[in-house]
């Protein structure tokens, strides 16, 4: 949830700390804050608000030199955003200064007996115990001393911890949040994720639950929490650096919504071999498939939606029933999970809690894991039997886009190769699957070039207060997703019904001039959807329709109409989602709003 990074070199620290920072800023930007080791002391400089505010006050305050430091980018958990609330946070002596990324579940008892030793708080956060233990527990040995401080911490954490008294290094741990070790010549760092370090280094050390790092210019070593050396691979990231960058568009959300082509064509092309879907990561025998009687599907977010577009494609295609539980109900009801079901997890940044919780959750009861995830190594994927990589590359802006493109093509994949495995798909019909998997890149390529149409078409919207997507079936799935991202990003109230659902209730709602979104592009379902788009219209609603270029009945019933190229109907989510995230897009443009960083929200949720 909250962004960390940390320098150990021979340049300026706060450059490097803040330029960091900056790439972090997506995973919560309520406050941000830096110290750095100045020769004497540990000099703190934090600021509520974003970065930029925090830089101002650098700028005109250019005592902060040193070499070595850590920073901070903060979505609050624990006490409100404020200056005191911003991370780094020290000890009562400034000794110890933490940043933190997780939550201290036992702060406040761990706070009082602190309180009761004489340990002065400042903040109302639970990071500041970790800083006060550790000055509590000094033996001399900051090592010791921090692995002493872990052993009291329940709840979880990535942190940073730089001391004064041992002042070359800055150490390092995580449990069930992310950190990562960058490995540079004469300089190392330590960020919450590869986007921050990047442009310095492309060698990274993946730090493992319960691994203590300690990291200095020129030595890493790492420990268990026996205080044992152990040898860690460096591993090598080859994403391209313009992937992290904005890349001449205005937002990344529009960069990322224009990349679509490329995220869905790099998970599908290596995957598909002379007309065969080849999925080494997936290693399901037939008989395993056949006892599979049952599939979860567990996500958040967008993520979830993707779920739910899966749930009609497997269960038209395997023939096996499928729940798609958003991962923060499944974890705490009583799933009849047992050892033949086979759980699907999905998550882009693959650290999302409650989906890891779910997923933890069905491995007890003996499920299967499977998961699809975009980031290499991320906690989900390190905990799951088998994984697929979403090969969408770095997504920056807060609000999805390529990633959940790039996950339904995963879903389409993974879907078809088991269909074919269990018999369930004819050779005809894989043929023509595998041509039409084929053909999603250009296609949305060919759906993408709506941009200026939905653009104009917005200018005459973005005022509205209230949006209704409707759609059956597929398109209902596909509606939801429409709905959650005008939400997001454009703080325009929007609800997503089921077509046929609407006359229980929330029919009342339409009135003279309400912009009804409705998706249909179903042909089982296409006459029923067009009987409730006649409905909203008797009652004033304006209709917008997504549908397909040849779908003429539809696009005459509808005030306006975007009009996707055909391609089978499983498959017709991966186009029908692009006129959606496009006009929330530019109804957030419109509207001013701050479109890669909507308010409240952040891109990676590693809290409940
Ligand atoms: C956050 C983001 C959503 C995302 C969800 C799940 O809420 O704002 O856009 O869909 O997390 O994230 P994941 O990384 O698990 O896909």
């Amino acid at each position: 949830m909250c962004g960390i990074m940390g320098y150990a070199g021979k340049k300026e620290a706060i450059e490097l700390l803040l330029n960091g920072l900056e790439r972090l800023e997506y995973r919560g930007y309520d406050s941000a804050g830096v110290a750095v080791y100045d020769g004497k002391e540990l000099k703190v400089s934090k600021a509520k608000g974003r970065l930029k505010i925090l830089k101002r006050i650098l700028v005109n305050n250019k005592k902060i030199k040193g070499r070595i430091g850590i920073g901070h980018t903060r979505w609050a958990t624990h006490g409100k955003p404020s200056d005191k609330n911003s991370h780094p946070h020290t000890s009562t002596s400034e000794k110890f200064a933490v940043v933190h990324n997780g939550i201290i579940e036992n702060y406040a008892s761990i706070k009082s007996f602190l309180i009761n030793s004489g340990k002065n708080f400042s903040s109302e956060t639970d990071t500041e115990v970790i800083a006060q233990l550790l000055e509590y527990y000094d033996n001399g040995n900051t090592l010791e001393t921090v692995i002493r401080t872990l052993k009291d911490l329940e709840g979880s954490y990535a942190i940073g911890i730089i001391c004064k008294d041992n002042p070359e290094e800055i150490i390092a741990a995580k449990k069930d949040n992310p950190l990562i070790i960058g490995v540079g010549k004469n300089e190392n760092f330590i960020a919450s994720d590869i986007t921050a370090i990047i442009s310095k280094t492309r060698n990274i050390i993946r730090l493992k639950d319960g691994e203590i790092a300690t990291i200095k210019s020129n030595e890493i070593s790492i420990y268990n929490m026996n205080k044992d050396a152990i040898k860690k691979d460096i591993q090598q990231i080859n994403w391209d650096i313009s992937a992290a960058e904005k890349c001449g568009y205005e937002h990344f959300m529009l960069k990322e919504i224009m990349e679509q082509p490329e995220a869905i064509n790099n998970t599908i092309s290596p995957r598909i071999k002379n007309g065969r879907i080849i999925l080494d990561e997936i290693n399901f025998s037939t008989e395993y498939l056949k006892k599979m009687n049952k599939i979860f599907i567990v996500a958040c977010g967008s993520a979830y939606h993707v779920g739910c577009v899966a749930k009609y494609v497997i269960e038209k295609i395997l023939r096996k029933p499928v729940e798609v539980d958003i991962a923060s109900e499944f974890r705490y009801r009583d799933p009849i999970v047992d050892k033949n079901s086979l759980v699907i997890a999905i998550s882009q940044s693959g650290e999302t809690a409650d989906t890891l919780a779910a997923l933890r959750k069905s491995k007890q009861l003996g499920a299967r894991i499977l998961s699809i995830v975009n980031v290499v190594g991320s906690s989900i994927a390190i905990e799951s039997d088998d994984v697929f990589y979403t090969w969408a590359g770095p997504e920056i802006a807060v609000a999805t886009t390529k990633a959940y493109s790039a996950q339904l093509a995963a879903i389409y994949l993974i879907c078809i190769c088991l269909g074919e495995k269990l018999g369930k798909i004819s050779d005809i019909d894989y043929d023509k699957y595998i041509s039409e998997i084929l053909s999603i890149p250009q296609k949305v390529q060919e759906t993408l070039a709506l941009a200026n149409t939905i653009k104009e078409f917005s200018k005459e919207k973005y005022r509205l207060k209230n949006i209704f997507f409707i759609g059956r079936n597929l398109d209902y799935a596909v509606s939801m997703e429409g709905s959650l991202k005008l939400k997001e990003i454009s703080y325009v109230h929007a609800e997503a019904y089921a077509a046929g659902e609407l006359k229980h209730g929330t029919i009342s709602l339409v009135e003279d001039g309400t912009l009804v979104v409705a998706t249909a592009t179903q042909k089982s379902v296409l006459c029923k959807t067009i009987s409730n788009i006649e409905e909203v219209k008797a009652r004033g609603a304006q209709v917008l329709g997504i549908t397909t270029k040849n779908n003429l009945n539809l696009q005459k019933i509808c005030d306006f109409a975007f009009n996707i190229p055909e391609i089978c109907d499983l498959m017709k989510p991966s186009l029908s989602v692009l006129p959606l995230q496009l006009f929330s897009y530019f109804i957030a443009m419109l509207r001013g709003c701050d479109i890669d960083k909507p308010r409240n929200l952040a891109k990676s949720v590693t809290i409940e």
